[in-house]
């Protein structure tokens, strides 16, 4: 029965091994791409045809392969960018298997041509004949793939419509664009021009690839611990999504796919988004090679860092930083005008809008935008241009000796010093009632002075630029959970006796809820003492919620903990019950308020950190510039 071992010949292994990295044309154009990257080509031109399937050409201008070593270029385990494990351990550029080439060309028919800068031609390659023969051609190497899967039915079976093989074969060319700005592509596919992305900044290649809507709800983030550069872009949680379709991580300049950093991000989210809503992003973090294992997927789709805790706890306070806008703290509001250009940066080729077809134009935007008016001091964007990833781990950390801990990276964020004269007042640590005293000038409040009520929800107020115009609820509701964070700290919560305790009916359960978890309650400022087997009675509150529906907080704050159970996940699910108390606390919708009251609580939301979004990541505010107001009634035209 049983058959005698035999070694399998070579290009049946070459198959077997292809099968790990080369699924679709999407993947064979990531390794052509990648590799002329790590050629540090300038300009890329990739044409497709039929998705990809039929042929699939790359073009760089990078440093090209000698003729003597096109042969050992389509070899297995042939590379010019590794020599030991030690430079394995410590990689920069994007390939280092030597192993890409001969894995396309054992299920596809590849042709290489390439000449370097000292060669006065080109010459080409097939896997079939292994012959170097002269040709036509600048400095630069030519990839083209034909036929893909034509002799493996299998495999070839398992490829998609030619739309959707092209789709995906975009995919992989704009994960690599994002993170390569300063390289221009250009793509054609079935001869037809399809992209064309000059060489920019970050900012003009996220307007490129992901649109102008995108880098408009963008919020910059950029830190630089040493060990770590965490840079890009992250959006307000206004604009989140129900997929994850838009969230690009790159780790040494790789697009990678990461549970611990996704997990940071979602922390840094949680108060603003709840349910399933998704965060978009661009970030880029960078770091020490030898801190990050790249070689854990055959495909280079994961990483492995030496120290996950680290990073998790560096990414989820970055982000929570670049989240933590104050109400008004920007002339434009939750919807701002586009940044002007990125400082600094080299490249004048300004990103022509044209190239993005299909992507809203800025004058599509919604209507609420407010131009920046200066790009002064408290603009919150201080833009720093992106260097690909390669150039700044060999500028940072192969060149360079450093001999910092990676347990540094557990130490709190540095405080930012001189980003602006108003640079952000720390919230009060006290958490006080709707002050009616404080009303100095209109002219310095971002927010404005109230000018009334409009159907019991929102708040007119006009400043200086024009309308504002805020959701009451959702607006006390933010600053209210804030004000709960600060003072939580201090626990327990500082509590307000109830002259007449608050009691109402309830389940056993419920009962049992708040007996067993009376502590956390107390610590929370919130007294429930059963009064019989099927009665609660509530005979304390936090001060700042004692104006609120106080059995319908209980009752929310019961539900919370039942549902949540355990006791030793409460901790970390502290935040969704002040999120549920504050809800419960705040204004409720149709409670009329003075203008007073309405003046303190614009006051308020200035005051503190993430105001601009509710705690479900609705906006609180918007405004109306008088410019804006002219056009809608079409003045002055
Ligand atoms: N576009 C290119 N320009 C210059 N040299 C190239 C190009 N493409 C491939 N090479 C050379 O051919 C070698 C083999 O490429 P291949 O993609 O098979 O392996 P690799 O990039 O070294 O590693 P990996 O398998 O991880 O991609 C490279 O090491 C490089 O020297
Ligand atoms: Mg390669």
């Amino acid at each position: 029965m049983t058959r005698p071992i035999a070694a399998l010949p070579d290009t049946l292994v070459s198959q077997i091994a292809a099968g790990e990295v080369i699924e679709r044309p999407a993947s064979v154009l990531k390794e052509l791409l990648e590799n002329a990257l790590d050629a540090e080509a300038q300009s890329i031109e990739v044409r497709l045809d039929g998705g990809g399937i039929r042929r699939i050409l790359v073009t760089d201008d990078g440093n090209g392969i000698p003729a003597g070593e096109l042969a050992l270029a389509l070899q297995r385990h042939a590379t010019s960018k590794i020599r030991s494990l030690s430079e394995l351990e410590s990689v920069a550029t994007m390939g280092f298997r030597g192993e890409a080439l001969a894995s396309i060309a054992s299920v596809a028919r590849l042709t290489l041509t390439s000449r370097t800068a000292d060669e006065d031609q080109a010459w080409q390659i097939t896997a079939d004949d292994q012959e170097a023969t002269p040709a036509a051609g600048g400095t630069g190497t030519r990839a083209e793939v034909r036929q893909l899967f034509d002799h493996i039915p299998a495999r070839r079976k398992f490829l998609k419509t030619e739309a959707t093989e092209y789709g995906h074969c975009l995919t992989a060319i704009e994960r690599i664009a994002l993170a390569n700005p300063q390289v221009s592509f250009r793509v054609f596919h079935n001869d037809n021009p399809q992209r064309n992305w000059p060489a920019t900044h970050i900012h003009g290649r996220i307007r490129d690839v992901l649109g102008d809507e995108f880098e408009d709800q963008s919020l910059p983030v950029s830190a630089d611990q040493g060990l770590i550069v965490l840079e890009g872009c992250t959006t307000k949680p206004t604009f989140a999504r129900n997929r994850a379709d838009r969230q690009y991580l790159y780790v040494n300049g790789r697009f990678v796919r990461d549970r611990t950093v996704s997990h940071a991000v979602r922390q840094a989210y949680a108060d603003v988004l709840h349910g399933d809503r998704q965060p978009a992003y661009v970030l880029f973090l960078t770091m020490d090679p030898a801190g990050v294992d790249v070689n854990v997927h055959p495909a280079k789709h994961e990483v492995r860092f030496r120290d996950s805790g680290a990073v998790h706890h560096y990414v989820a306070q970055v982000l929570a930083e670049a989240l933590a806008q104050r109400g008004g703290a920007t002339v434009g509001g939750p919807v701002e005008a586009p940044p002007a250009p990125t400082l600094g940066d080299d490249s004048t080729a300004a990103a022509p809008d044209t190239a993005h077809a299909g992507n809203a134009s800025q004058d599509a935007a919604p209507m609420p935008v407010v131009p920046a008016q200066t790009a002064g001091p408290s603009n919150p964007r201080t833009p720093s241009p992106i260097y690909p990833a390669r150039r700044l781990i060999q500028q940072r950390f192969l060149l360079q000796e450093h001999n910092q801990d990676w347990r540094t990276l557990y130490a709190p964020l540095p405080a930012k010093t001189g980003t602006s004269a108003d640079a952000p007042r720390r919230p009060q640590a006290q958490p006080e009632a709707l002050d009616p005293r404080q009303q100095p000038m209109p002219a310095d409040l971002p927010l404005g002075m109230a000018l009334g009520q409009l159907h019991g929800i929102y708040i007119l107020a006009q400043n200086a630029q024009g309308l504002i115009l805020v959701d009451m609820h959702a607006a006390h509701e933010r600053v209210v959970y804030e004000a709960l964070k600060l003072a939580v700290n201090e626990a327990p919560l500082p509590a307000q006796d109830l002259l007449i305790p608050v009691v109402f009916t309830a389940t056993e359960t419920q009962v049992a809820t708040a007996q067993e978890h009376q502590d956390i309650l107390d610590d929370l400022g919130l007294r429930i003492r059963p009064t019989g087997p099927t009665s609660l009675a509530v005979r304390a509150v936090p001060a700042l919620l004692a104006r609120g529906d106080i059995e319908a907080l209980a009752l929310g704050v019961l539900a919370d903990l039942e549902r949540i159970g355990h006791s030793a996940r409460l901790a970390e699910q502290r935040n969704e019950l002040l999120s549920t108390m504050a809800c419960h606390g705040a204004v409720r919708a149709h409670r009329r308020l003075t203008l007073d009251e309405m003046n303190a609580l614009l006051r308020q939301m200035e005051r503190t950190e993430r105001a601009d979004q509710c705690n479900h990541g609705r906006p609180t505010w918007f405004q109306w510039s008088m410019n804006d107001l002219d056009k809608l009634f079409m003045r002055g035209q």
